[in-house]
């Protein structure tokens, strides 16, 4: 609903010397289209779709830079992370994850059952504090889509909800959990664009 291209990502990059980009959920390959165009030097998408890996695959493979992980977002996140290299980096993790397949058309939004597969962003969010924050790496984090867990915090696009008929996360109303979520290292910063964002910078 987002787009990634609402930030100037340079300014990111060049105020916290950010040198790696991770996305969560491939998608239409918006965000990776636009991140690829700054100069990170290492670009990771995770998406649990092998069909929307597959129809991006000749968009990239010739881009050495840029890494296709299939699979759950965070078991993606946890290989990114364990890697001994993910400690050379500073990323900017934009986190965009919902709706398998739903986008491509091949799934409808509310075919999967699974709650935690089908809305990954808390479960994300432990995993970058864990493995992340709390061990002294100054990340951006970026999350797009926070409508779908903010039901008494309204944003633009929110009536697209119902308008999709989608059926909401289980903890459909936890904004200030989320927004609160990296306090101790972070500052939090809500824009009330789209379907509304949530940026994470380093204190
Ligand atoms: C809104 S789209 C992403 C849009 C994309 N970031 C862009 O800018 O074009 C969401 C994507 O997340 C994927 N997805 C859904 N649940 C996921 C999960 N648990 N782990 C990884 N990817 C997931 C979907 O298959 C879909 O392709």
């Amino acid at each position: 609903m987002g787009s990634l291209r609402s930030f100037n990502l340079k300014q990111y990059i060049d105020t916290f010397q950010l040198t790696g980009f991770i996305e969560t959920g491939l998608g239409w390959g918006h965000g990776i289209q636009y991140a690829r165009t700054f100069e990170f030097e290492k670009l990771y998408s995770i998406e649990i779709s092998p069909q929307v890996v597959i129809k991006y695959y000749n968009t990239y493979k010739h881009d050495c830079k840029i890494e296709t992980i299939v699979g759950n977002s965070i078991d993606g996140l946890e290989l990114v992370f364990e890697q001994k290299i993910a400690s050379q980096f500073k990323y900017l993790i934009f986190l965009d994850a919902h709706f398998p397949a739903a986008d491509l058309g091949v799934a409808g939004f509310n075919d999967e059952k699974d709650n935690s597969i089908k809305y990954p962003l808390l479960n994300e969010l432990k995993i970058i504090k864990e493995l992340r924050a709390d061990k002294g790496f100054k990340d951006v984090i970026i999350i797009d889509d926070l409508s779908f867990y903010s039901k008494s915090h309204k944003f633009p696009d929110s009536h697209l909800i119902s308008h999709f008929g989608i059926t909401p996360p289980d903890n459909d109303d936890c904004l200030d959990l989320i927004m609160n979520y990296f306090n101790e290292t972070h500052e939090s910063f809500l824009i009330e664009k789209f379907s509304g964002f949530g940026v994470f910078v380093p204190r």
